[in-house]
């Protein structure tokens, strides 16, 4: 399972190393894509198939949109699945469980979630092998949420209001967290990461505007569990 690091083992220089740690992925959708999903969100609400009870989140309105001939799934998720081999030299699975090669993969869940002002989304993480998480509307930005007066007292640093947030463990095994300081700027935005990569959404504030995201679950074609309760966003 070790990764080989790019050392010079002759070096009389410090170095500093860096051990090897799983990575996720970031693209900004090409505008093509951001039309298509903008599509299939607004058939996904009509139809409202309710998600609700399948997901981690507090927030208002989840419903399930569909890849219409797999789309999205061909011409964006699997270049990234592919980038995500490349530099991970596999999938994001625990040793020994990786599949036969050949095993395809699919887009199992994919959803579109509408938060209001005050909604949140606990740390959690979700089913399958990949996940994904796309901004396709952020009504505020987070430059402006940190100069509400209710955070007047509160440490610059601290100051999570509509931020995006990713957990992971460093080398003392201790929890580091990482953030996206949210704004509009970010429409279009897609991380892609392992599904058990634990994240949050912090709640925003002051604006009666929705906060719109895609999310996705990619599992292997072979062995998904059955859908239903508790095989949602948890
Ligand atoms: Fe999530």
């Amino acid at each position: 399972m070790g990764k080989q690091m790019n050392m010079d083992y002759d070096s009389y220089e410090v170095q500093t190393i860096y051990p090897p740690i799983t990575p996720y992925l970031y693209k900004k959708l090409e505008k093509k894509y951001v039309d298509y999903l903008w599509k299939i969100i607004k058939k996904g609400k009509k139809q409202k198939e309710e998600y609700k009870h399948r997901l981690a989140g507090n927030v208002s309105n989840s419903f399930g949109i569909v890849d219409e001939k797999e789309y999205f799934f061909n011409e964006v998720c699997i270049p990234m699945i592919q980038k995500f081999r490349e530099v991970n030299g596999e999938d994001p699975v625990r040793n020994f469980v990786t599949l036969n090669p050949t095993c395809r993969l699919f887009l199992h869940e994919f959803w579109a979630n509408y938060q209001y002002k005050h909604e949140f989304n606990p740390p959690h993480w979700h089913g399958g092998l990949y996940s994904f998480v796309i901004w396709m509307k952020i009504p505020y930005s987070w430059h402006e949420q940190i100069q509400l007066p209710q955070f007047e007292t509160t440490k610059i640093n601290d100051r999570k209001a509509g931020m995006f947030e990713f957990e992971y463990s460093d080398t003392r095994g201790e929890t580091r967290s990482l953030s996206y300081q949210l704004s509009p700027d970010f429409e279009g935005g897609m991380c892609f990461f392992p599904a058990w990569m634990r994240h949050s959404v912090y709640p925003f504030f002051g604006t009666d505007e929705e906060r719109v995201s895609i999310s996705g679950n990619i599992w292997y074609k072979d062995g998904p569990p059955p859908s239903g309760e508790g095989f949602g966003s948890k």
